[in-house]
């Protein structure tokens, strides 16, 4: 298992961002509007979800809010991450983690009578995570803002 394929980038980024900011402490963070931004301490903030294993994306590109789920919206790490026996990961911050695609392995969405399961399509596993979710909390809360439809979260090509 390649566990550590975004170790590097956190560590360089992490690296960079103490240098920067361990004397001003005041500036905000990096921000670099459509690509994965990361807080001082190397965690990603925003995501710019276009996984490179996709030969060309059928669908806008979303950037995903990371830090805001897990810091306002309250959503625990193993929400999300879990291991190759879809057990919950207990993470902290600065912990590598491996990509969706690494055991959802196929990009795109599932193809009717592939012989294949459903979940083995990254497009599947992700929006069934993001989907599930956001479903059952506007129906709890009586509201529409986690987006449930596809405009929503890719923005018009
Ligand atoms: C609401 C879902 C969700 C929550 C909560 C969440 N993550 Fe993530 N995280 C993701 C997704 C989706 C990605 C992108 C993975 C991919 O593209 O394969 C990601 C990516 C990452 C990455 C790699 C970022 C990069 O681009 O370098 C790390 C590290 C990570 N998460 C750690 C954590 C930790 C630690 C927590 C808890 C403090 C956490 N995540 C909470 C969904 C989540
Ligand atoms: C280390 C391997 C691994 C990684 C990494 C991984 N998954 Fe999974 N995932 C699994 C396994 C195994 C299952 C169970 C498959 C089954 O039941 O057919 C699973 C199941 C799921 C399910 C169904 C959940 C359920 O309980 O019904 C969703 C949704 C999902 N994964 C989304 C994701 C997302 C989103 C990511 C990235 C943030 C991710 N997975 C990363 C291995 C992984
Ligand atoms: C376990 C619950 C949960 C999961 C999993 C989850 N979300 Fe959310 N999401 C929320 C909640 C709660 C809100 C906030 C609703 C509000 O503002 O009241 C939200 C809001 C959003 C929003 C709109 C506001 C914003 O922060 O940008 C987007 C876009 C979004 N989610 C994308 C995603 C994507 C993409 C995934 C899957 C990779 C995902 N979410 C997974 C709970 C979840
Ligand atoms: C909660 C946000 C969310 C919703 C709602 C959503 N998607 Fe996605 N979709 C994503 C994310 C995130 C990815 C993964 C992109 C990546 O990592 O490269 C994705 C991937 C895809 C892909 C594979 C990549 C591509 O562009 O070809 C397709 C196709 C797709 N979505 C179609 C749809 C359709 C059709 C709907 C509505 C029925 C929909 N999505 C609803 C977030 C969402």
């Amino acid at each position: 298992m390649k566990i550590k394929k975004f170790a590097p980038y956190v560590i360089v980024l992490a690296s960079i961002g103490l240098g920067m900011y361990g004397c001003k402490k005041e500036e905000p963070p990096i921000v670099k509007v459509d690509e994965t931004t990361y807080d001082e301490q190397g965690f990603a903030i925003d995501i710019r979800m276009e996984n490179p294993a996709y030969e060309e994306h059928t669908k806008g590109i979303m950037m995903f809010s990371h830090k805001k789920h897990f810091e306002e919206y309250k959503i625990g790490c193993g929400e999300c991450h879990h291991d190759e026996n879809n057990e919950p990961l207990e993470l902290k911050i600065g912990d590598p983690i491996q990509g969706c695609i690494e055991c959802h392995t196929i990009p795109g969405k599932w193809v009717k009578d592939s012989g294949k399961d459903k979940l083995d399509y990254h497009a599947d596993a992700i929006h069934q995570n993001c989907k599930e979710c956001h479903t059952t909390y506007n129906k709890e809360n009586n509201t529409r803002a986690a987006p449930t439809t596809c405009v929503k979260c890719h923005p018009r090509k």
